[in-house]
């Protein structure tokens, strides 16, 4: 596509993806795997990531949004489609972690479900911008300040259907 400057192409997508779930499997050895794939940009993280898992997984959606104020921003759930995670072993699935906020929001929101474990796995991790102190537990790739969009992520729910990672470029 046009203006847009490959960050983290398709094949190295593919190899990190396979790794993180490789990783998650054998941290899981002896417990059931239930994702938390939140909406919309995880979708093809999730979908990515599950099928490198060769055991078992129970797939659930979130869908949050923010809304950007003039001096804070508000997260808001606005579906659940949640199955009963009582007493499972839960891991969120996010596309990127940004200024903590929504994960802030989400893991005292889905403990109250009362889940036997919650952990995180985000693709992207832009340390730099964190505003809630927060740590993933599975991260793909930390990347340097930079609004990027593909495999899920989008500008202005544009670009998501790119296989690779990339920035639209200044002219
Ligand atoms: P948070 O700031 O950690 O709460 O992240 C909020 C959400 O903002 C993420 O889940 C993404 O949907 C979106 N977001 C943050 N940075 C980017 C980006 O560089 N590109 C596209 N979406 C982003
Ligand atoms: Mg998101």
């Amino acid at each position: 596509m046009d203006n847009i400057e490959t960050l983290i192409n398709e094949e190295e997508l593919q190899k990190r993806t396979k790794e993180l779930a490789h990783q998650i499997e054998s941290d899981y050895k002896d417990k059931n795997i239930h994702l938390i794939c939140i909406l919309k940009g995880s979708i093809f993280f999730t979908c990515d990531l599950s099928r490198y898992i060769s055991k078992n997984v129970k797939i659930d959606f979130l869908k949050v949004e923010s809304y950007v104020g003039e001096n804070s921003s508000e997260i808001k759930l606005v579906a659940n489609m949640l199955n009963d995670i009582k007493d499972d072993d839960i891991i969120i699935i996010e596309d990127i972690i940004d200024t903590g906020k929504t994960l802030n929001y989400l893991i005292p929101y889905l403990e109250k479900e009362k889940p036997r474990s919650i952990k995180v796995c985000t693709l992207l991790d832009k340390k730099a911008r964190r505003i809630v102190d927060f740590e993933p537990d599975y991260v793909g790739f930390e990347i340097e300040d930079k609004f990027v969009i593909g495999y899920g992520l989008d500008y202005d729910q544009n670009y998501r259907n790119l296989p690779y990672i990339g920035y639209k470029k200044e002219n």
